[in-house]
């Protein structure tokens, strides 16, 4: 879910409005708003903030007030309508809430305070927080922040509030705990959102709220302390974010831009780390804990969704370069298992967003354990960076649509380089062969480029010819084995047609039951290693009469005669091959999903930051 508020003196309804919209992409089920105009007044509906703001068209005139609060949602509890749709009533309508994440004891306080005589008006457990708090407040005759931080002494589970009241027109308290919150600091206004993409066209300056703290701002005057009753001293941090990189600069969907930005984004992956002529490789942020990486006797990769499979290409680059073991797992599992960590071992969380609840929950367990933590991040600031001990960011910038590409690239790409760079250290490669891998990786956004403008317009194309599939599966070896699942969950993600990554040669163990004339087969066939055996794999499809659509390198003459289409994209060394084969596959999921689905930066029931488990 996305949440922002606003006090200051401007109006805050469009602020949140607009504030909204950018955060859609971390759930869009239904919107809502309150506002201190006259009343305490919430508007909510369900569907995209699109059709929230279409509904309040005709009543703009009454929605004057300088403060207000406002959410777009991913549901949890309660089915997606207009009444588990946020923002909440208290049970006496005198304060309103917004929650971003869960609450896991909410049927027993929901319970407890039924039997006080305390009426729900929606399923959701964010209502049963809001109602906690009123009933605490009341009990105790405390002010809504004292309230609210001893309401969190009672609450488990992950979440972020903010909270509005009919008693104080300049008053908003927030907390956090396990979901994010940025407070922006403006010019006698401030504004708090999940991250800071709603903030920065307004101001620069942001806070961090940390793990049980509590925020309140109160007549132009911002308090922060813990769920312990400590005060913190706020730490006031300058963005370096542009608006111009959160809008879609010309191309129809976020999701196009950022495939189309690769190029630059790997380049930023790269900048100032990697210098081929002077043979230097440099991750400024493993540095202080880089000796541990080298003499990891084993290392585990964690991540959920695309970010798992960066990880899966990790492995295999980890296993060449470094030769360490790898072992790559869904954050979701390894942290429910009881999982074993010895001393040694090292752990690498991969996540776009820096906020995925169970990739976070992960790192705390590990770190619990002993283990040291390395993140491979994109959102700077966010969460999982700063649990870990060391790491490295991406530097892909925003990432908006709901599908995951430049950041996929973007973690390949630093993944190598901390491969590469234990490698050199641990003399698993030689020099002259480190040489010559960081030439060739400094080339890779130059090829991206080529194989954007050379590829585009026939992927169109062959989406055209394939639009009407129902099913669709994926087949790679060795390190395009993930690119083979990657390609998959993009087909399913964003155009909703049922598609499977398998390793090639496990195609013969079950798949290959499911083909036939009407079965699209991608291979992902670039001249490696495993070129020779995948080319037997694709006359066994042939055989079966498949529909072969192969990725393969240029010049290619063998599996050009079997497919029906080839797509071309230069050579590179193998390891790195999975930053250009996933490409075309990335622009064949958007043009087919372009036809199918409405908007494909946002499609049905996903969000890109999932914060709760
Ligand atoms: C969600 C998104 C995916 C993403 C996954 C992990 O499911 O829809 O695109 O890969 O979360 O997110 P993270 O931010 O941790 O990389």
């Amino acid at each position: 879910c996305g949440i922002v508020a606003y006090v200051g003196e401007k109006e805050a309804y469009p602020i949140i409005i607009s504030g909204l919209q950018k955060l859609e992409y971390r759930g869009y089920d239904s919107a809502g708003i309150a506002l201190l105009n006259g009343g305490l007044n919430i508007y909510k509906k369900k569907g995209k903030v699109k059709e929230l703001a279409e509904l309040l068209e005709k009543e703009k005139e009454y929605l004057h007030s300088n403060i207000g609060i406002g959410h777009t949602r991913w549901a949890t509890h309660g089915e997606p309508n207009d009444t588990n749709a946020h923002p909440h009533y208290s049970a006496n309508k005198n304060m309103a809430i917004i929650h971003n994440g869960i609450i896991e004891n909410y049927a027993a306080l929901k319970q407890d305070l039924m039997s006080k005589g305390y009426k729900f008006r929606s399923d959701t457990d964010s209502e049963v927080f809001i109602n906690l708090i009123e009933h605490i407040k009341n009990h105790e005759q405390c002010s809504l922040d004292e309230a609210v931080r001893l309401a969190m002494t009672q609450v488990v589970g992950a979440y972020a509030i903010v909270i509005i009241s009919k008693e104080d027109s300049t008053q908003l308290v927030a907390a956090r705990k396990g979901s994010p919150l940025v407070v922006g600091v403006g010019e006698g206004e401030y504004f708090l959102a999940s991250d800071a993409t709603p903030i920065v066209e307004h101001t620069k300056k942001v806070i961090y709220l940390n793990d049980q703290e509590i925020v309140v701002i109160r007549n132009g005057k911002l308090q922060i302390r813990t769920i312990e009753d400590l005060p913190i001293t706020p730490y006031i941090q300058t963005l370096d974010l542009e608006l111009s990189q959160i809008e879609k600069g010309g191309f129809p969907h976020f999701t196009l831009k950022e495939i189309f930005e690769q190029p630059k984004s790997l380049r930023d992956a790269m900048r100032g780390r990697i210098n081929a002529e002077k043979n230097h490789l440099v991750l400024g942020g493993l540095i202080e804990y880089q000796q541990k990486l080298i003499n990891a006797d084993r290392i585990i990769i964690l991540g959920c969704g695309t970010s798992w499979h960066a990880g899966l290409v990790g492995e295999y680059l980890f296993e060449e370069f470094a030769r360490i073991p790898v072992e790559v797992e869904y954050a979701s599992e390894f942290r429910y298992r009881n999982p074993v960590i010895r001393e040694g071992d090292v752990v690498i969380a991969i996540s776009q967003s820096g906020e995925t609840a169970d990739t976070l929950a992960a790192v705390e367990l590990a770190k619990s354990k002993g283990a040291i933590i390395f993140g491979v991040c994109n959102v700077v600031g966010s969460s999982i960076p700063r649990a870990t001990h060391a790491g490295a960011y991406i530097h892909a910038g925003p990432e908006i649509g709901v599908a995951s590409t430049k950041a996929f690239t973007g973690q390949i790409t630093v993944l190598t380089m901390m491969a590469l760079i234990i490698g050199r250290a641990k003399g698993t490669i030689t020099e002259s062969k480190f040489q010559e891998l960081i030439t060739e990786l400094t080339t890779i956004p130059d090829k991206v480029e080529y194989i954007l403008h050379k590829v585009d317009s026939q992927i169109k194309y062959i989406a055209e010819e394939f639009k009407g599939a129902r099913n669709f599966l994926y087949l790679g070896r060795g390190f395009n084995f993930p690119v083979a699942l990657e390609g998959a969950l993009k087909l399913k993600e964003i155009s909703y047609i049922h598609a499977e990554g398998y390793p090639a040669a496990e195609m013969k163990h079950g798949p290959i039951a499911l083909i036939d004339e009407n079965m699209p087969v991608v291979f992902i066939a670039p001249k490696d290693s495993t070129y020779e055996k995948i080319v037997s794999n694709v006359q066994e499809i042939k055989a079966r009469k498949g529909r072969i659509i192969a990725v393969v390198n240029e010049g290619d003459k063998e599996i050009k005669d079997l497919a029906e289409f080839t797509i071309e994209i230069p050579q590179t060394h193998e390891a790195f091959s999975p930053i250009l084969t996933v490409i075309p596959l990335q622009l064949l999921s958007y043009y087919i999903a372009t036809h199918l689905v409405d908007d494909v930066d946002k499609p049905r029931n996903l969000a890109k930051s999932v914060t709760v488990e």
